[in-house]
């Protein structure tokens, strides 16, 4: 096999010259459900350290790390209290500094999680806001309410997580938090603001850090007249969209980033941001703003080849009239995981993140369907130009944990909602490691507490021991994909579209063929071609069958 693609390897090495970014994987790191290395049921860097053989192994170029900052974890660390240090259950600032260094010995780049939307009540910024120490409230949006006394919110804003975005003080004031109460906005019209998070990039910059993953990169600047958003949804096809949310002033704000992140070599940003369209998406990775974003109508796409097919056009055109390579994510920890979301009825267009969680309640998923079209999507995303992520655990083949009850979940949304969205918490279940039962060796064998979220009695073969060295298994089959997506391809290699039944979707990328069966019957492929990897059983005598995809290559680069 590796011979076959020695010729791919042998064209002009652009993989040397071109920037890392544009062609990465990066493995996201739920670093609280990774691995717990002192056996108090969370996960933290001494885990995440002893871990770094099996990264490396898996073959991937980089890790984002969800937000490993002190906080009081009303929103699982999203809520920071201080930018320049490490959560004490996680570990030290030293210990982080002593990973960037192995990541790198590893040949593994490390991106941090920058959340500049807002901060944690009990940053030092919000507690001298409480105290109403001259300034401070400048800094996040306060107002007063409306209506008699003053106890109706200044605006009509909801929370992301449900209820008001607003939550009033003792002493009358609002503030504005499109997230938890714990989590109060920040003003970036202060000009401190602005300033702060300059330096906060550049400590982690001058400590390493390969880039940051934007949080809510479409939040931070609002419609400095906070109009009622009225019937606008956030991130809707509106000609007016909300106020609250990607607003244009907030380009600015990433202009004065990429000027920091140029004072250093080699350095990447990747936005969170849920805009109205990949039109929107592309005005963030214009030259002179963020390098990368992620392409969340991937994840949002129905298992059908004309949806999904019209999903990789738009991206690749979007980002390309800018010059980005397009930012490939089938999950992460905010949504319903890959298996799951494909274990059940396919709806007939783009679906909102959360639909699953709510509309899908009570059909039971067909999970080993939805493992085969797993194991296909994985071998399409690491086809496609550009760079992809993928969320710790979608190597294994892990399905959203439905089953948790509700007094262990832990997401606001859960509480927000009045307990009618069950929330996140399903998809950040800790990592099956080893052994028979729980903890599956995320913890020590004498570990005090139990894991944070408890894991299903039924993961025994999931687990990575289970899994390394089974041709069959997801792992394996991840591993592959992983390295020969690296021989196969060497930088942006066009996307070429082949004539198909319309359930399927193939495309020819220098000299390979990614053929996809979404479709519910056999289908054919074309003669005279090499295998290189199949997603499932039943690849033969030119027969593609239902949900399962191949990369094949064209006799030529068979020499
Ligand atoms: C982003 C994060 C999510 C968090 C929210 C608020 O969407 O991915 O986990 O709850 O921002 O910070
Ligand atoms: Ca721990």
């Amino acid at each position: 096999m590796s011979q076959s693609v020695q010729s791919a390897a042998n064209s002009p090495t652009a993989r040397e010259t071109e920037p890392w970014w544009k062609t990465a994987v990066v493995y996201q790191v739920y670093i609280r459900s990774f691995a717990d290395g002192n056996g108090d049921g969370i996960g933290d860097l001494t885990g995440l350290r002893s871990k770094l053989p099996y990264l490396a192994e898996l073959g991937i170029d980089a890790v984002w790390i969800n937000p490993w900052y002190p906080s009081p974890m009303a929103d699982a660390g999203y809520d920071v209290a201080d930018f320049r240090n490490i959560e004490p259950s996680y570990g030290t600032l030293e210990q982080g500094e002593a990973f960037i260094i192995e990541a790198h010995e590893l040949g593994i780049r490390v991106i941090l999680d920058i959340v500049p939307n807002h901060t944690s009540s009990d940053h030092r910024w919000f507690q001298a806001a409480l105290r109403d120490e001259p300034g401070a409230r400048d800094r996040y949006i306060f107002r007063p309410g409306r209506g008699p006394g003053g106890d109706q919110p200044p605006n009509d804003w909801q929370s992301a997580f449900g209820g008001p975005a607003w939550s009033r003080l003792d002493t009358g004031e609002w503030y504005l938090h499109l997230f938890a109460p714990a989590q109060p906005d920040l003003n970036w019209e202060h000009p401190g603001v602005r300033a702060e998070f300059e330096d906060i990039l550049r400590f982690w910059f001058d400590k390493g850090v390969d880039g940051f993953r934007i949080d809510v990169a479409h939040g931070l600047t609002k419609d400095p007249a906070l109009p009622d958003a009225g019937e606008r949804l956030p991130g809707s096809q509106h000609t007016d969209p909300h106020p609250a949310w990607d607003q244009d002033a907030v380009h600015e704000v990433y202009r004065g980033w990429r000027a920091v992140a140029n004072e250093y070599a080699d350095r990447v940003f990747v936005a969170e941001a849920w805009v109205a369209n990949n039109d929107r998406l592309a005005r963030y990775l214009r030259p002179d703003e963020l390098h990368t974003a992620f392409q969340f109508d991937f994840l949002r796409a129905p298992w059908r080849g004309e949806s999904i097919r019209a999903v990789i056009d738009d991206a690749l055109s979007q980002a390309g009239a800018v010059g980005a390579p397009a930012t490939w994510v089938l999950s992460n920890h905010d949504v319903p995981r890959t298996v799951t979301r494909y274990s059940r009825s396919q709806p007939d267009h783009l679906v909102e993140t959360d639909w699953e969680r709510s509309r899908w309640a009570g059909e039971q998923p067909d999970l080993a369907l939805g493992r085969r079209r797993a194991r296909a999507a994985a071998l399409l995303q690491a086809a496609l130009p550009g760079t992809a992520y993928i969320y710790q655990g979608e190597e294994l083949g892990l399905e959203e944990v439905e089953e948790l009850p509700g007094e262990v979940r832990q997401d606001p949304t859960w509480f927000q909602s009045g307990f009618t969205d069950v929330g996140r918490d399903g998809c950040r279940v800790p990592i099956p490691w080893s052994n028979d039962e729980a903890p599956y060796g995320f913890s020590p064998p004498d570990a005090e507490k139990d894991t944070w979220l408890p894991q299903p009695g039924h993961w025994a073969p999931h687990t990575v021991q289970a899994q390394h060295g089974d041709p069959g298994s997801f792992l394996t089959l991840y591993r592959q994909v992983l390295a020969l997506r690296r021989q196969l391809w060497t930088t942006d290699e066009p996307v070429e579209w082949l004539e198909t039944p319309h359930d399927v979707l193939a495309f020819a990328r220098g000299g390979v063929q990614c053929w996809v069966n979404t479709g519910a019957t056999d289908t054919e492929l074309p003669a005279g071609m090499r295998r290189v990897l199949a997603s499932g059983p039943g690849v033969t005598g030119g027969v593609l069958p239902a949900d399962t995809a191949v990369w094949l290559t064209e006799p030529e680069h068979d020499r």
